[in-house]
This record gives structure tokens, sequence and C-alpha cells, in this order.
């Protein structure tokens, strides 16, 4: 029997220059996967209340194929995986490599701006959501004039996408049930203000664990709804 603490890292190939190579921040989340979901509880939540997951701006598909890997070794562990990013390279990197994992058409996968192209039924629907967003600051000179700029280029201050994200996502949670949203955050940004905005959309925030990586710390983030 494979152990969730042993799950490999998925197999990865991106032949796609645009698409986000995973790096110290993706492994971040597996890291505290691997450490916090147990045979019978996904970081504290029953695992079988879990019933629908999401990993936002999916980029490989790096943590989505995570996720089918754990629920291919463990039966209790049966949600719907969803995994969604903006660029269409992206999306396709994430299909090949679903395939190179053994899996064909297990994960439902939508090309989509955030929350844009998602059908309405989804909504209320997720208890999981990851985000391991573009998250350093930008500069008023430079927009998304490439396609690379929507691995890194968070907006001015380095988390207007992360809060836009958060705003929408509200309305994608299930939150008659227990759920978490998973994100990662640089000591590039100013983290008080950034704390400060995300109270004020109402959600109790922990940091879990950080990295030191070049020139910043990264941390990784888990987030729940205090109201609506
Ligand atoms: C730092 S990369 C993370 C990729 C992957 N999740 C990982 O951990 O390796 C950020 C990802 O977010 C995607 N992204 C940027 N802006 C987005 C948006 N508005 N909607 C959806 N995805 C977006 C990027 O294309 C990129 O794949």
């Amino acid at each position: 029997m494979i152990l969730i603490d042993s799950l490999p890292d998925p197999l990865i190939e991106c032949d796609f220059e645009n698409v986000y190579y995973p790096s110290e921040d993706s492994f971040l989340f597996l890291d505290h996967f691997r450490k916090s979901i147990k045979p019978t509880n996904f970081d504290g939540i029953d695992l079988q209340e879990v019933d629908a997951v999401l990993d936002m701006g999916t980029g490989t598909g790096i943590i989505a194929i995570f996720f089918q890997m754990l629920k291919s070794i463990n039966k209790r562990f049966n949600p719907r995986i969803y995994a969604s990013d903006i660029l269409k390279e992206s999306i396709l990197c994430a299909k090949k490599n679903e395939t190179r994992n053994n899996f064909t058409s297990q994960i439902t996968f939508y090309q989509s701006d955030l929350f844009t192209n998602f059908p309405s039924n989804l909504k209320t629907s997720f208890n999981i959501i990851t985000f391991n967003p573009p998250y350093l600051p930008s500069s008023e000179f430079i927009k998304h004039r490439k396609k690379i700029d929507y691995s890194w280029n968070g907006g001015l201050f380095g988390f207007e996408l992360l809060l836009r994200f958060l705003k929408e996502a509200k309305l994608y949670l299930n939150l008659k049930k227990e759920h978490y949203i998973y994100y990662v955050s640089s000591s590039k940004t100013d983290l008080d203000i950034l704390n400060k905005e995300i109270m004020k959309l109402g959600y109790r925030n922990e940091m879990l664990r950080k990295t030191h990586f070049f020139f910043e710390d990264i941390c990784l983030h888990r987030l729940r709804r205090l109201r609506d």
C-alpha cells in the first residue's frame, strides 16, 4: 500500500514556453498535503466530506494531478477534481501531464480568467481550492504584455489578482461543509496590507509553512470563510 506521506511528485513535462514550470512554491503545496492528509482526513476535514476540489491557475497541472493520485490510492477520497488556467497552453500541457501519469480525462479542465468561464452550477461546490497565484509586484509600465507574465505578475502591489480571486471564490465555496482555500504569498509584497484586505473579505487566515527561495520568503496559507 502506498502511504500518503510517500506519494511521489507527479511526472511533469512541459513543452510550452509560456507555462510555469513547478518550482519551490508548487512544492510547498505538495509537501504540506503529504504531511497533513491522513488516511481518514484532509488536513482535518473528513475525506468523505470532500466533494469537489479546484486547482486554480494549474500551470502544468501538478497540484491537480497530485490530488488525482491521492484519489487513486485512497477510496475514501473521491471528489470531482477541477483545474483551470487563463492560458490555453497550460490547459494543453496539464492534460498531457494527466495522461503521462496514467489518468485519462479524469480531471475537468477550464480555460478561464479566474471563474469567468465556470458553469454556474459549480457555485457553492468546492470544499478545497488551491491557488498558487502570480504574486510578484509589477510596475505601472508592465501590463500582461507577454503570456509568461501571467506566471508572476500579481498586479502593482503583487496581490491584486489574489484579492480578485478571493472575492469571486466566496461564491464557489461550499460553505455548508468544511472548506479551505490554500494560497501562496511572497515577502516581496506588503503582507500587512494583504492580511488586512483578506480579513475584510471575511476569511480567517493561517500561515502554514514558509521557505526561503533566492531573494524572498514564500509562505503557504490556509483560509476559511468567517461569514457571508
Ligand atoms: C505561479 S504559476 C502556478 C502554476 C502551478 N499551479 C504550480 O503551482 O506550478 C501561476 C499560474 O496562474 C495562472 N494565472 C494567471 N492569471 C490567471 C487568471 N486570471 N486566471 C486563471 N489563471 C491565471 C498562470 O497562467 C499560471 O499558470
